[in-house]
């Protein structure tokens, strides 16, 4: 029987729909439940990246075809294949992954991973480059990896340090068990997990809460937030003071100035309760 695999172009390995301002980027490989193979490396950056700059485009989701998230990487064509022809080609690949995932933790724009299925292994890398991820409740998560006897590279071991706790983190890689969307929530893995049936309406509730705020106050908020995590205090507390600085160069006085305005002096939002109207800011 014919491969899928080796039919599916390049380009058909990443579907996009774009509606109102939110980017519903997704995995394309259902058959191979979204394992991520050199040309879905490829073609995700070039997708995420022409996205990235488009006015149309607010917020990014990244979810997948079928009933996978993401299998993780490509056993045949990312490690087997890759690997029979040498180190060169082995680093490429890994940089074509790496590249994308990279591109993906610092974008300019909020995303969400909308974990709808099967998360393994590579799968990690862009789960934690999304700012939030939301799992239907039975999607399974796991680092496989030593359940095939190599350990979880890529980044994956880095995300499960960093995201769970250590007891737990040790466990998951050690044992290979995989866990619900409800545990992965619980163990710091995702944000939040929901009923299948409504983790479309949770996600676009998300999204368009996003959509609603400032995209530069945004930005600079979720990279800051990146960036603490390896920072003494006295460096955070002064890459804070330079990034809203920073921040004021691009839109940030005008839209500091009308929210202060709406708060005070018009009375129409208070910022603990919800956002201010961003319609307003003239630039
Ligand atoms: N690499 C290559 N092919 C894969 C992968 C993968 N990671 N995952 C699934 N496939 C292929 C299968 O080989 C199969 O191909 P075929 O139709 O040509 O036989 C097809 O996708 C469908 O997979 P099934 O196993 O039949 O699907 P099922 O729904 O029964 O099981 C599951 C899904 C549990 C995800 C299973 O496919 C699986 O265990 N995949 C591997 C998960 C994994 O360990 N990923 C690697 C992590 S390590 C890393 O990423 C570094």
């Amino acid at each position: 029987m014919a491969d899928e695999q080796a039919v599916r172009a390049e380009e058909d390995t990443v579907a996009v729909t774009i509606e109102n301002r939110i980017a519903w980027v997704r995995f394309n490989r259902p058959e191979k439940r979204n394992c991520m193979s050199p040309k879905l490396n490829r073609q995700m950056l070039k997708v995420i990246e022409e996205l990235e700059f488009r006015d149309d485009v607010g917020v990014l989701v990244l979810s997948g075809e079928g009933d996978a998230w993401s299998a993780g990487m490509d056993l045949k064509e990312y490690f087997r294949e890759t690997e029979a022809q040498g180190l060169w080609a082995i680093r490429k690949s890994q940089r074509e992954a790496y590249r994308w995932w990279n591109r993906l933790r610092w974008y300019e724009k909020p995303t969400i991973a909308m974990v709808n299925g099967w998360c393994f292994g590579g799968g990690y890398g862009p789960l934690y480059a999304c700012d939030i991820a939301v799992a239907s409740d039975d999607a399974q998560f796991g680092l496989s990896e030593i359940n095939w006897g190599i350990l979880p590279g890529g980044g994956a071991s880095k995300v499960a340090a960093d995201l769970m706790p250590l007891r737990k983190a040790i466990y998951h890689a050690m044992m290979g068990e995989n866990l619900t969307g409800p545990q992965a929530a619980a163990q710091g893995l995702v944000t939040e997990s929901v009923p299948h049936a409504q983790l479309k309406a949770r996600v676009t509730e998300i999204a368009e809460a996003l959509l609603k705020k400032d995209g530069h106050a945004l930005r600079a908020t979720k990279w800051a937030v990146r960036r603490m995590i390896d920072m003494t205090y006295e460096n955070a507390e002064d890459y804070l003071i330079r990034a809203q600085e920073a921040l004021h160069s691009y839109g940030g006085v005008a839209a500091r100035k009308e929210a202060t305005r709406q708060f005070l002096d018009e009375k129409s939002f208070k910022p603990g309760l919800g956002t201010f109207d961003t319609s307003k800011v003239k630039d």
